[in-house]
């Protein structure tokens, strides 16, 4: 198969629902590929954009990360100034709450992360159980006002698919999570993701509007140019040196694209032996495990029937975008997710996390933490970059920016977001060509 973009199933132009109605993205960046610069500085659209993360369902972690009871993590939602505790509950199984202390609204856990049978206040030490319930105030005999049982921390609602966590910060959501991902509900559901246990994060704060972080990793067109020394050589098969998608599809507000790899690439072990070794140690995520010799035979995700759907030799992985933000990354050896959360319009905070195999070796092991090395260096690049691009883009010189035929996901991602945005906003909406 060629590098052609297609659709698998869809029109180019589908409508999508995230809980409002049906609504067509936007024509004029899906179809021709210009979008108006003000999306990602103007104050009146972020204000839109955070009535929408307020209501629709946001990917929050993996159920991994909960996996005993007592097991909890917090995840902000910093445009809403919301914050979540995440929770497994021994008798009830994974709740969510907000991170909000009810005596008088302090945060209640200051941790990423932990464990523990009870959530104790920091300021005046009230605290709770897994299942919210208030256990403990002290002084409580100067409360009456306060009838335990009746106090329970504040629920969100939470859900999972195909062991992600999904929250919605609505008191009364208006789509299920099942309804929100449609068809995608239904995919990778026995996916090997357990198969990579080993995992490493990085963070940091952005001085850029958040969809520009999204974009950038929505599209290869700038790999042969701003990665042209960290990630040119492994990402870009000569055949296709604009890391055209090999295949895309529209699923509601979200999408799926298929990117390659390069199957020819090999590393200069005299100009460059650590990544030599690396690459000889840990297939590279991106690649097919014969290319690590050393490496033992693991389950992959080569061959799962929701992956890789135009069959391509040279498969490097597959994205699924998911609305609002944020893409989950399946590669054949391993997978990551990789988000842009907003914060302000000119602020937001970039979170990705790689998903490895267990090291059988010490070698591996090194191996590993030069992949990540090397995958810092490329998102550093990037995101560096886009801080650049925020500031050329508030600065109103521009009115316009163009996505490429290619560059698909971007298309549709600003697409949607526009019309979603437009929507709240009480624009004209779209109408299909038939109406
Ligand atoms: S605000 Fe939490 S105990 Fe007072
Ligand atoms: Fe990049």
């Amino acid at each position: 198969m060629g590098n052609a973009v297609r659709s698998f199933d869809e029109p180019l132009l589908s409508p999508f629902d995230i809980g409002f109605g049906p609504t067509l993205p936007k024509r004029e960046t899906v179809e021709n590929g210009i979008a108006p610069a003000d999306v990602y500085f103007s104050p009146e659209r972020f204000d839109a954009e955070r009535e929408i993360f307020s209501k629709v369902w946001l990917f929050a972690g993996r159920v991994e990360e909960v996996a005993q009871p007592g097991d909890w993590f917090v995840k902000d939602v910093e445009i809403c100034d919301a914050s979540v505790i995440i929770v497994n509950d021994r008798s009830e199984g994974i709740k969510a709450f907000h991170n909000v202390c009810l005596h008088r609204g302090m945060k209640l856990l200051w941790e990423p992360r932990g464990h523990n049978g009870l959530f104790t206040c920091p300021y005046h030490a009230w605290s709770f159980a897994t299942d919210g319930t208030l256990k403990a105030l002290p002084d409580e005999e100067n409360f009456p006002q306060v009838c335990k049982r009746e106090q329970k921390l504040k629920p969100v609602s939470v859900d999972s698919w195909a062991g992600f966590l999904f929250i919605n910060l609505d008191p009364h959501p208006q789509q299920t999570l099942e309804q929100f991902l449609g068809p995608i509900s239904n995919k990778l559901i026995d996916a090997p993701f357990d198969a990579y246990p080993r995992s490493a994060s990085l963070t940091s704060p952005m001085d850029a509007n958040w969809k520009l972080g999204n974009e950038a990793s929505g599209e290869g067109y700038h790999v042969s140019s701003l990665h042209r020394k960290s990630a040119k050589g492994w990402a870009l098969p000569e055949d296709n040196p604009h890391s055209h998608s090999l295949g895309w599809e529209q699923v509601g507000p979200h999408l799926i694209t298929t990117l390659p790899s390069n199957p020819d690439f090999t590393v200069d072990l005299t100009a460059r032996p650590i990544q030599a070794f690396a690459f000889m140690n840990q297939a590279q995520i991106t690649s097919n495990s014969d290319d690590a010799p050393d490496q033992e035979a693991q389950p992959s995700f080569s061959d799962h029937p929701d992956l890789n759907r135009p069959k391509a030799k040279n498969w490097g992985g597959d994205g699924f975008f998911l609305f609002p933000t944020g893409q989950i990354g399946v590669f054949p050896n391993g997978w990551w997710f990789n988000s842009y959360w907003p914060v302000a319009v000119d602020k937001s905070r970039w979170y990705a996390r790689w998903y490895f195999c267990a090291p059988k070796t010490r070698r591996q092991r090194f191996a590993q933490e030069c992949m990540m090395a090397m995958y810092r260096d490329v998102l550093t690049e990037d995101n560096f970059s886009i801080n650049g691009q925020h500031q050329g883009l508030a600065s109103g010189a521009l009115e316009q920016v163009y996505f490429g035929y290619p560059e698909i996901l971007l298309r549709h991602m600003s697409g949607i977001m526009q019309a979603a945005v437009d929507n709240r906003l009480g624009g004209e909406p779209e109408r299909l060509a038939a109406e």
